[in-house]
């Protein structure tokens, strides 16, 4: 089996991502899962493979600057043809879906990130995203959806979503935001079984003494990765594990 290599993570996962996998990266707010993921990015291109992180809640500019003070030098790969930041609108998700492709294409993309699936999941249920033959049933049944539609048409939504982002060909990170202490790996509670892994982040905050940051793998398929929660830290170079 063939795998993405993920330097800073490779203590834990042993040999780095099957490629072509869909995994989650779940976590609270602030818990470091975008660093991460562009981190992903950045790391790729070191071993040959170009990137493009697409962002649904960021400015580009404004993220590439984060990222650049965290260590992670984005500008420079950016002009270098070699990665990009694309923000995507995720109102219209047929849109969106093209838009991916065509920058996968452009990029010549092996790796890629979405920030975040939450916000594809809170869009996959407007009207206008339903697939054609099932507009024109609630057309025809003069049937009048809400606004929104309801969480069983959402996940489906959400599901297909997934496969199509799958046939783009690139090993994936989606990001997933989680409220803390949340009992569940994703917002949509359908997403943590479709995927191929699952790298769960969180923090701990220790009063005065700030705070102590995990990472646990909770699934990752056909992967031999270590158990347990292991303790990193954001620094000027990104992510590192807490050696002890
Ligand atoms: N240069 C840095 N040095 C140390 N910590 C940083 C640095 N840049 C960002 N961070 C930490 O990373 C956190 C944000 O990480 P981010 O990946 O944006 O989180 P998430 O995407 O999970 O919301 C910030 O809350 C901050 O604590
Ligand atoms: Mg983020």
């Amino acid at each position: 089996m063939k795998t993405v290599a993920f330097p800073s993570l490779d203590p834990i996962l042993k040999g780095g991502i099957p490629e072509g996998d869909q995994i989650l990266v779940s976590g609270p707010p602030g818990s470091g899962k975008s660093i991460m993921a562009m981190q992903f990015i950045h790391e790729g291109i070191q071993k040959g493979e170009n990137g493009v992180f697409f962002t649904l809640d960021s400015e580009r500019e404004y993220l590439i600057s984060q990222m650049e003070g965290a260590g992670i030098e984005v500008a420079r790969l950016i002009e270098e043809g070699k990665m990009d930041v694309i923000e995507l609108d995720p109102q219209d998700i047929y849109v969106l879906l093209d838009e991916m492709e065509r920058h996968v294409k452009r990029l010549n993309a092996k790796r890629l990130v979405i920030d975040s699936l939450s916000i594809l999941y809170v869009y996959c249920g407007s009207y206008r995203n339903l697939p054609e033959d099932l507009i024109a049933f609630l057309e025809k049944t003069k049937y009048q959806p809400p606004i929104t539609l309801g969480s069983a048409v959402k996940k489906q939504m959400l599901y297909s979503m997934m496969t199509k982002i799958r046939h783009l060909g690139c090993t994936t990170l989606l990001i997933s935001e989680l409220a803390k202490n949340s009992n569940w790996f994703s917002r949509d509670t359908i997403s943590e079984f479709a995927c191929d892994g699952i790298i769960l982040l969180d923090y701990h905050i220790l009063g005065a003494a700030g705070v102590t940051r995990t990472l646990s793998i909770v699934k990752m398929r056909r992967s031999n990765y270590l158990e347990g929660v292991h303790e990193f830290r954001i620094t000027e170079k990104g992510i590192e594990l807490t050696r002890d």
